[in-house]
């Protein structure tokens, strides 16, 4: 069986990804299993893992180089490095843009210098479409390889850990592959995000906020269509970057509207002053992930959302425990 890293394994993707890959690959999952937000989530997904018989967990900060170095033979015959772990808040990263560089820069960093050491095959890398800005719609990939201004501490970082990881690994026969994600949502998905937030909110009667008029548009993308894009990166060969996205937009308050409606219950609506940089709409160009690999997403919204309500209602009571809001948002 093949053997490969996933970094940010107990975060939402990297969970998502080994429960429905645990029997094809022998998976070592790595995560610091910070607070970036409600560690008990982490614990919680965790906790699930365990139950898979391929999957051995490796509690490990990627920015300390001193203890991944200990820790190295992890490495020894792997053949992807599948690195889904990052800061990944837009709004948070303005709070606290030290983790972020850590996190996002310094713990890419280190990462491919192992991929280098142990001629891995592949390292796939996890961006964002946080990167492309405020630059229109149809963001297409292959006019925004290189950091350009990027709009949030968030996407410099991410944008930056991109650049890095391919100097390091020029010149090696190593395959990168960076697929940008745009706005995922669904089961184990971040309580900082804005749909799992709207239907806890909306489920225990609390206010809901919105950061602007709720007009601003996203591509929310299902988490089963991301772990189909990631299933075609592993049986493609070659480098690129790839939009991994909807290919259709909603405003928030259209998906509020659709949480209403599965929930049988009004949002109490507050609104706050728009985030700062906050983006109008994200649209992704599929071209690239279309043609070279075959993928479009499936999930209709009405279908994704309902998805993440019927897990959210079976998750109830551990999701009780779970801080959805920030001390700064009080
Ligand atoms: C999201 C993720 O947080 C990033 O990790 C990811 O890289 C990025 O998508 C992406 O697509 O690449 P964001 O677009 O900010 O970033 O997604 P949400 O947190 O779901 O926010 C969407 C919109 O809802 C924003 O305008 C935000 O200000 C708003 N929002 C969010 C609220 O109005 N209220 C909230 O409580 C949370």
């Amino acid at each position: 069986m093949e053997k490969i890293v996933v970094t940010g394994s107990c975060g939402f993707i990297g969970y998502n990804f080994i429960k429905s890959n645990s029997s094809n690959f022998k998976i070592i999952g790595i995560d610091s299993l910070n607070n970036a937000y409600d560690k008990k989530l982490k614990d919680l997904r965790l906790l699930s893992l365990n139950d898979e018989p391929n999957f051995t967990f490796k509690h490990l900060d990627l920015s300390n180089e001193i203890a991944l170095d200990k820790e190295s033979e992890i490495f020894e015959n792997v053949s992807t490095v599948l690195h889904l772990g990052a800061r990944a808040g837009v709004r948070q990263s303005f709070l606290d843009p030290k983790s972020y560089i850590l996190d996002n820069t310094a713990a890419t960093a280190n990462l491919a210098l192992n991929v280098k050491k142990y001629k891995i095959k592949k390292f796939i890398i996890a961006s964002t479409s946080s990167i492309y800005g405020d630059t229109g719609v149809n963001y297409a990939e292959e006019n925004k390889d290189e950091l350009e201004n990027p709009p949030s501490i968030y996407a410099a970082t991410k944008s930056f850990g991109e650049v890095l990881a391919r100097n390091i690994l020029e010149d090696t026969n190593t395959t990168i592959q960076i697929p940008r994600f745009f706005t995922v949502y669904g089961p184990f998905g971040r309580p900082d995000m804005s749909i799992l937030r709207f239907i806890h909110w909306i489920s225990t009667n609390q206010e809901v906020i919105i950061y602007g008029d709720g007009e601003q548009k996203r591509s929310f993308t299902f988490i089963s269509d991301i772990i189909s894009g990631l299933n075609k990166l592993f049986s493609h060969d070659d480098s690129g970057i790839f939009n991994f996205g909807s290919n259709e937009t909603w405003s928030l308050n259209q998906v509020i509207n659709l949480i209403e409606k599965k929930l049988n219950k009004k949002a109490i609506i507050v609104n706050r002053e728009r985030a700062m940089k906050d983006v109008d709409i994200v649209l992704p160009s599929l071209k690239l992930s279309k043609s070279l690999l075959n993928w479009e997403p499936t999930t209709r919204i009405e279908d994704g959302i309902d998805a993440t309500v019927e897990w959210y209602k079976n998750y109830k009571d551990e999701l009780k425990e779970i801080k959805f809001k920030y001390e700064y948002e009080k």
